[in-house]
């Protein structure tokens, strides 16, 4: 997908937790390991998000959608369709986002939706793999690589092209609380930003259901 358009690269990034993936990726737009890029807007479903808290620190909009306040799923699903579109963003990242992106909003947002997963995508992935989840199975499966991958967001679950991936060793005593920490910080924290900056940049274009970067991945 080639960022078409003057100005730079608008990201709304949607988060449910803790938001580190958000912090990652608003300290690489502040040291400038993101280029052309303006993160215009947060959204959480989650009020009690500590990414919130995050994203206002740092000066950026940041508003809360939750299913709890509508009557059905359908309008939730309309609500956080319209509070996207309000941003008018050229990339929409999910980071740790754990709401069923409505069917619409994949159509509409095309190879313009992002999603960070915390696993070597085709494993451990797919419904039900989300968290914590990922990485007991992973241990209960005994791999010795896990990671992290960035794919596009498409109407399967995990099943996007994938952009980037990036291995982490598994350690001997690993608890799942220690392999999430070190996935994050060694895979997740690194490669979303990344594939922010490819996409920003015009590096990143699509074909069938795989990614081609120009000029490589590094
Ligand atoms: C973590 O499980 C992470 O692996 C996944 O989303 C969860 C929360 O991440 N991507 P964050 O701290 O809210 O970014």
């Amino acid at each position: 997908m080639l960022k078409t358009g003057s100005g730079p690269c608008r990201v709304v990034v949607l988060v449910s937790g803790g938001g580190t993936n958000l912090q990652a990726i608003i300290d690489c737009v502040n040291d400038g390991n993101i280029t052309n890029t303006e993160i215009v807007g947060v959204i959480s479903n989650n009020k009690n998000a500590y990414a919130l808290t995050r994203a206002e620190e740092n000066g950026i909009r940041a508003r809360c959608i939750s299913p709890k306040d509508y009557d059905s799923r359908e309008i939730f699903n309309e609500k956080l369709l319209q509070a996207v579109r309000e941003y008018e963003p050229d990339l929409v990242v999910l980071a740790g986002f754990l709401v069923v992106i409505p069917p619409a909003m994949i159509a509409e947002y095309r190879n313009r939706m992002i999603n960070i997963h915390p696993s070597l995508i085709p494993s451990f992935c797919g419904k039900g793999y989300y968290g914590l989840k990922v990485h007991e199975a992973a241990l209960e499966r005994g791999v010795k690589v896990a990671g992290a991958t960035v794919h596009f967001v498409d109407e399967g679950t995990d099943t996007g092209p994938i952009i980037l991936q990036k291995a982490v060793e598994v350690e001997q005593g690993d608890t799942p609380e220690k392999l999430q920490r070190r996935v994050m910080e060694q895979a997740e924290w690194k490669i979303l930003p990344r594939a922010i900056d490819l996409i920003a940049n015009g590096r990143v274009n699509v074909e069938k259901n795989r990614t081609i970067i120009k000029g490589g991945f590094l």
